[in-house]
């Protein structure tokens, strides 16, 4: 595997709207951004992800792009992008947006135009279909946000268009080269203001399976999850490796995508040495339990299936590239919430659970505020709720016969607010994220759990982060941390998750007790020096470590 420059740095999503807010008007911005590099630089990060601030709609919180080459106002302006492009430079941080180029918004020109004259050259960038009223349409594909993916074109009762998210999220027409020429014109324009990449949005949607068909429902509603469109689909990676060759090749860009249920097979073509990205998210944890019929359905993951599932990641990648390693993102609930069983979340299960993903192969990608252990908030009504996909989720298990008490805990749970509300910065008012009323509500842990609180205290969950990172970059480390395989150490081991990094003439050790119950974990004789301990105390007698609950431990091995 070729060795690349962002291999061993750490990345940090921030979800502008709620990340910090510096005129008040209860949205952050990039001012807001450009005040907290500092921060960033402090923490250690390398990388930032900016989850996307083009101008929208806000249909979808931004991935839904009327104009691709702007900021939203909400957001600040092109000459703060610039600014913040130059800081973050100066700062040694590589910037990198969202590409959301599976759809646009109903808003933008392009959708406008195709509107006026669905034969035109616009209404070409687009799947619009003749449709009469009262006949099936064109295929029962469910939207991932719920209902049909085919909505009734604005001005043509004849004719209907493709949204396989939102009505307001049109899917464009990629088999069209003239499309996709706008879409690498617009990309080098990006990186040419000096952005060093992009997260790539929803990308395995953008080949269709065509002609449209029928698959079998799944639900009462009579239509199927996109899934069984997406699995008869041939083709994808011509499309993604002249997107590659016409732009992030020429500037060695980096780009992680966002790639669901990929074929084994694929795993080279995505992230191999002449791969179309350099990274892409390692969702394997993240769809356990996921069910067919809904949110309401899903079962909470076990620490044994986490990590018999990261092993398997972890085994398949090794050689061929490098995954990205999340436990939480802004579409996910908060890690901490959800890997770890109710009612033992603590300081303790936080700074174990980041440690064993954080040592793990590949890149670690921290979403804003898990670095201080954030946590899901509670819903007390389903008016609370803004997630377009929470809503439908609501809906759905109430369709299915829940109470609507029984639907509030489902999306209580996996509703995509959690991880959206406000930074919490400090304890005063609004947890120093805005001086307005904030856009989404602030959870009411935040006097709590804030980073003035932790940033001093040497035992927090951010001062552990922090040495997480520092290791991290450790050249000493560089063959184990970021090069080493990653060998399971005693995987029968009821919730053990333990596992060797073996690199070129190193090796570590890994070891999360990942249970309240203390444990007794017979060391391999090679163990040398304790790296990182996640409580004060180390206690191991004749080559037993005595393991309390949630104890992380890193050794030189
Ligand atoms: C991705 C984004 C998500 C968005 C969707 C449609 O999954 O992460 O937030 O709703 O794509 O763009
Ligand atoms: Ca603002």
């Amino acid at each position: 595997m070729e060795r690349k420059w962002w291999h061993g740095k750490t990345a940090y999503q921030i979800y502008p709207k709620s990340f910090m807010d510096t005129n008040g008007d209860g949205i952050g911005d990039l001012r807001g951004v450009i005040t907290k590099l500092d921060y960033l630089k402090e923490l250690g990060v390398d990388i930032v992800w900016l989850s996307p601030i083009y101008c929208s709609p806000l249909a979808d919180q931004g991935y839904d792009i009327s104009d691709y080459y702007n900021i939203d106002p909400r957001f600040g302006t092109m000459e703060e992008m610039e600014e913040l492009l130059a800081e973050a430079k100066k700062r040694d941080i590589h910037i990198v947006m969202d590409l959301v180029v599976n759809h646009c918004s109903d808003e933008h020109e392009w959708f406008k135009k195709a509107c006026e004259d669905p034969d035109g050259k616009y209404g070409k960038y687009f799947y619009i279909m003749d449709h009469k009223k009262g006949e099936p349409l064109p295929c029962n594909w469910r939207s991932y946000f719920g209902g049909s993916c085919w909505e009734p074109l604005p001005g043509h009762e004849d004719k209907v268009y493709l949204h396989v998210f939102h009505k307001k999220q049109p899917d464009l027409n990629w088999e069209n080269p003239e499309l996709r020429e706008e879409i690498y014109k617009m990309i080098n324009w990006w990186l040419d203001k000096g952005l060093a990449g992009f997260r790539i949005d929803a990308i395995v949607n953008i080949k269709k399976k065509l002609p449209f068909e029928n698959y079998p429902a799944d639900r009462a509603d009579g239509l199927c999850s996109i899934d069984r469109m997406l699995e008869k689909a041939t083709g994808l990676f011509d499309f993604l490796d002249e997107m590659a060759d016409r732009t992030f090749r020429k500037y060695d860009a980096f780009t992680a995508g966002e790639v669901f249920n990929d074929k084994e097979e694929d795993l080279p073509l995505y992230i191999g040495d002449n791969g179309c990205f350099s990274t892409m998210y390692d969702f394997a944890e993240t769809i356990l339990n996921r069910s067919i019929k809904g949110w309401y359905d899903m079962k909470r993951v076990t620490p044994e299936q986490y990590k018999n599932t990261v092993f398997m990641s972890q085994k398949r990648v090794h050689g061929v590239g490098f995954l990205s390693n999340i436990i939480e993102n802004h579409d996910e609930p908060r890690g901490v919430s959800h890997y770890i069983p109710d009612g033992e979340c603590c300081e303790t299960s936080k700074k174990m659970l980041g440690g064993l993903s954080f040592m793990l192969e590949g890149l670690p990608f921290i979403y804003q505020g898990q670095e201080i252990g954030m946590e899901n908030f509670t819903y007390h009504s389903v008016d609370e709720v803004d997630d377009i996909s929470a809503k439908d989720q609501y809906q759905v298990a109430l369709d299915a016969g829940c109470t609507p008490e029984e639907a509030l805990a489902a999306i209580d749970h996996f509703s995509r607010d959690n991880a959206r509300s406000p930074f919490h910065w400090d304890g005063s008012e609004n947890a120093g994220f805005s001086s307005g009323t904030p856009w989404l509500r602030v959870n009411p842990n935040y006097p709590s759990i804030n980073l003035a609180e932790q940033k001093d205290r040497p035992d927090s969950v951010w001062n552990f982060y922090r040495k997480l990172i520092r290791l991290r970059s450790d050249p000493a480390y560089t063959e184990s941390v970021i090069y080493g395989e990653t060998i399971p150490y005693l995987q029968e081991q009821h919730n053990l998750m333990a596992y060797f990094r073996r690199g070129e003439g190193q090796q570590l050790l890994v070891m999360g007790n990942f249970q309240k119950q203390p444990q007794d974990v017979v060391l391999p004789d090679t163990v040398k020096q304790l790296l990182i301990n996640n409580l004060p105390d180390l206690s191991i007698t004749d080559g037993t470590l005595h393991m309390e609950g949630y104890q992380f431990v890193v050794f030189e091995a």
